[in-house]
């Protein structure tokens, strides 16, 4: 399923920090040329702790740079790549946790386009899908037509920030998830038994599916901590049958970037 490696940058950074830093600088990149291409800079972002450094950094820049070398936040479109089923002010919500972290005090306000993880799953799952279309298929038209124009059945983000769990999932695509054979709907409804919340230890989630991964001009993989080591190296590796759903994702006609620190990357604390 993924393509050799001619796609595939990775960056190792001293520690979490220095991969915030990388990821910030990378982030903002892709923003001026989206911004050159299309005058828009559509971003998905994903919840957990490992983007925390990354959006505290970002903060910091929004408020420090002025000459418009950081993010151009007025003309970026913020989705997510996933969402637990809880309201937006809930301890779990990633829209929340993105929120606290770096949107609220931004000095100029991009347009958040969220999952209602308040809402019944499957009706939500269905509105952030018609939102994806909607907006997307708006963007990619102001798209500056050069070369053939490309028909594409699968809305484009610009990059989507992802992270990885100790079992290889990424969004909310778990290992063995049905949510991970989709390939009609841009967004499905899982249940996530790793953190075991609600009824019955499982956290009802929903999450783009790889359709939409693979459609992505980048996907940004944010990797830190020790105990990623053994599933980052497993993941790195030439795709085999058992693919992890992290292992899964190459973008068809995009970029594919890791950032990890040296603790994921080497299993061990640097100095
Ligand atoms: C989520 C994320 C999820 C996360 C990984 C890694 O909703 O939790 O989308 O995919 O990126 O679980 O989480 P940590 O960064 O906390 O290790």
């Amino acid at each position: 399923m993924n393509r050799p490696a001619e796609n595939r940058q990775i960056h190792v950074c001293a520690n979490a920090e220095a991969a915030a830093v990388c990821a910030a600088h990378i982030l903002m990149q892709t923003c001026r040329e989206a911004m050159a291409a299309r005058g828009v800079f559509t971003l998905a972002l994903s919840g957990g702790q490992t983007p925390v450094p990354l959006f505290r950094h970002l903060r910091m820049l929004a408020r420090k740079v002025r000459n418009g070398d950081g993010m151009d936040w007025a003309h970026t479109r913020v989705f997510w790549a996933d969402e637990r089923c809880v309201p937006p002010d809930h301890p779990h919500s990633n829209f929340g946790l993105a929120w606290r972290e770096l949107l609220a005090d931004l000095p100029v306000a991009p347009m958040l386009f969220r999952i209602r993880g308040e809402d019944p799953p499957i009706s939500a799952a269905a509105r952030y899908e018609a939102l994806l279309y909607s907006v997307l298929d708006e963007e990619s038209s102001r798209e500056k037509k050069e070369g053939p124009a490309v028909c594409r059945d699968v809305p484009r983000l610009d990059c989507i920030l992802l992270g990885m769990g100790t079992d290889g999932h990424t969004a909310s695509l778990f290992p063995g998830s049905h949510a991970l054979e989709e390939r009609e709907r841009l967004v499905a409804v899982t249940e996530d038994s790793v953190t075991g919340h609600g009824q019955g230890g499982k956290l009802c989630r929903i999450t783009l599916t790889l359709p939409v991964l693979q459609a992505a001009r980048l996907c940004l993989f944010l990797v830190c901590g020790r105990e990623k080591h053994p599933v980052l190296r497993h993941v790195l590796k030439p795709c085999c049958s058992a693919a992890l759903p992290a292992q899964l994702v190459s973008p068809t006609e995009g970029c594919l970037v890791w950032v990890v620190d040296m603790a994921a990357w080497q299993g061990k604390i640097s100095a």
